[in-house]
């Protein structure tokens, strides 16, 4: 059976970005997809401390809340990273958890032995909320996933930006907005879970 690992990745439990990732996880149970909602802000994460001490064998040696995570995103068929658009691009959440992936870079591009095989045939897909109709914030937050992925052996599946979405739980009285997030889940589960 396939399963998605949905990461969220605002420090505002029940924002916008997470109830959007909500609707685009229905899409996938309603599938009977097995899916798993991480939030990033209920765990310790400290960022990469660039030791470089993972090149050796492609394991981080800080020992925090990103280890199991890292099981998690080896086992899933599909990821998708849920974030608030700040400054124009990541939560500093979502960045601290890509960061942390410099082991995996070691482990495919130096010691030849990727923790994700190409041919597993994963996919990951970026879902962000921001409060201004600025698309390029969404195409920022994109490439940078789309590097993360490709880092990870993951294919890029895509991503949506859901724009003029600002106070808390706003995204409730938008049923556009969320039938979009759902959308999307339900497209990303067709293509590349199914
Ligand atoms: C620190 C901070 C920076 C923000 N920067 C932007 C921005 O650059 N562009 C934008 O469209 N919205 C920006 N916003 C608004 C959030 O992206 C928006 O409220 C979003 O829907 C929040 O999602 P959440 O409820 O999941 O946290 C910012 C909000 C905060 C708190």
């Amino acid at each position: 059976m396939s399963s998605l690992l949905a990461i969220s990745s605002s420090p505002r439990r029940h924002g916008n970005s997470e109830l959007a990732l909500r609707a685009f996880c229905r899409a996938a149970e309603e599938k009977a997809i097995t899916v798993e909602l991480i939030r990033l802000h209920e765990l310790k994460l400290n960022p990469c401390r660039g030791c470089e001490l993972c090149a050796r064998d492609g394991f981080c040696v800080v020992e925090d809340n990103m280890q199991p995570l890292y099981k998690k995103v080896a086992a899933a068929q599909g990821l998708v990273l849920a974030t608030p658009i700040y400054f124009g691009s990541l939560s500093a959440q979502l960045k601290i958890f890509i960061d942390r992936f410099e082991c995996w870079w070691h482990a495919k591009y130096r010691l030849k032995k990727p923790f994700v095989l190409r041919e597993q045939q994963k996919a990951g897909f970026i879902l962000c909320t921001g409060a201004l109709h600025k698309p390029e914030f969404g195409h920022n937050a994109a490439f940078i996933a789309g590097v993360f992925f490709n880092s990870i052996n993951y294919h890029y599946g895509g991503m949506l930006h859901l724009q003029g979405l600002d106070a808390r739980g706003e995204i409730e009285s938008n049923p556009a907005a969320l039938q979009a997030a759902y959308d999307a889940g339900a497209e990303f589960v067709r293509t590349q879970l199914l």
